[in-house]
């Protein structure tokens, strides 16, 4: 078997990406082998937090999850569970993405999102938008019906309007805690962004990750989630990334798409090239990713106080965490 394999890898080189989809489902497709690990930003998350906070924080991720999961268990495809995942998260204004989006100095709402599928590179992003009630379907979107890969601003929008997207007033994404923290700028704690990746049946990655940015940013500022290979990466050779942090430096050191080049032209495992990311690129308290590899490992690493966080696989594993 294991020559096998072997073989169908360089036949996957050799012929281009056309092929990966069809050998890599040849490779897993026996196993029924999925798995799935989201995020709901990183931060400065106090562990003195109400119990009824935190255990709203946790139902919430554990329904995210339960989405995605339901989707892989039943031989759906990533590229649908990272989309679903992170637009319950965006519905849900705990989290900073979609409802819950941060303020920006001028108190309005700016949102970027990104997706991107591990067969074939495929990939879609919007950001700046302020009227689309869920970024990440936009994103999507904007990789499967153009030929283009971020739309910005009024494009943006006005691309959502054509595909019929539900639109919502730029006032829909005020919330009364986004509202205090924006009075207080409390920058340390704003570090809020959602994400999905995933491996299904198929043997297929991808992966996707949402924002409302950082708090009080200047108009116009884009961060790293709808950058692809900063905030966002697929690629079913490697792995599938998202990323939770100050943007800034995730868009400095290409970070999501660093660890897949860690592992392909390297040869580090998933959890090396993901710890050599953070911990070296990245400075203390600014961020963190999730991960999952095409063999069905997962990493997740971050150098904040916390992570909201769940992993979910076909081996009956199933958590939800926010600290170590
Ligand atoms: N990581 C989210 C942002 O910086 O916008």
């Amino acid at each position: 078997m294991k020559s096998v394999i072997v073989a169908v890898s360089v036949t996957v080189l050799m012929m281009g990406s056309k092929l990966i989809d069809s050998n890599s489902a040849f490779l897993f497709k026996d196993q029924n082998k999925y798995i799935i690990v989201i995020h709901g930003g990183v931060g400065t998350i106090s562990r003195e937090m109400p119990d009824s906070i935190k255990e709203d924080y946790l139902r919430s991720l554990s329904e995210a999850l339960t989405i995605g999961k339901t989707i892989l268990h039943n031989g759906g495809t990533s590229l649908d569970a990272v989309e679903q995942v992170v637009k319950f998260l965006e519905n849900d204004p705990k989290f900073n993405a979609g409802k819950g989006a941060v303020y920006t100095s001028e108190g309005t709402h700016e949102l970027d999102a990104s997706i991107m599928d591990g067969r074939d590179l495929s990939c879609g992003a919007v950001a700046g938008v302020r009227t689309i009630k869920n970024p990440i379907s936009l994103a999507r979107l904007v990789m499967e019906k153009t030929s283009h890969v971020l739309l910005v601003g009024e494009g943006a929008e006005t691309f959502g309007k054509k595909m019929n997207v539900q639109l919502v007033p730029n006032n829909y994404f005020d919330t009364p805690k986004r509202f205090e923290q924006w009075q207080k700028a409390i920058q340390k704690e704003t570090k809020g962004t959602v994400g999905c990746v995933a491996l299904d049946i198929h043997g297929n990655l991808a992966a996707a990750t949402s924002t409302g940015g950082v708090v009080n940013k200047i108009p116009g500022r884009v961060g790293d989630s709808p950058i692809i290979g900063a905030g966002t990466y697929a690629d079913n050779l490697t792995c599938a990334v998202s990323c939770s942090g100050k943007g800034e430096l995730f868009i400095k050191h290409s970070v999501a798409y660093n660890i897949s080049a860690l592992m392909k032209y390297k040869n580090y495992s998933l959890n090396d090239a993901a710890e050599e990311m953070i911990h070296n690129y990245i400075t203390e308290g600014d961020g963190g990713l999730i991960a999952v590899d095409k063999n069905g490992n997962y990493a997740i690493v971050y150098n904040t106080t916390g992570m909201f966080r769940g992993i979910a696989n076909s081996e009956g594993i199933f958590e939800i965490k926010i600290w170590d």
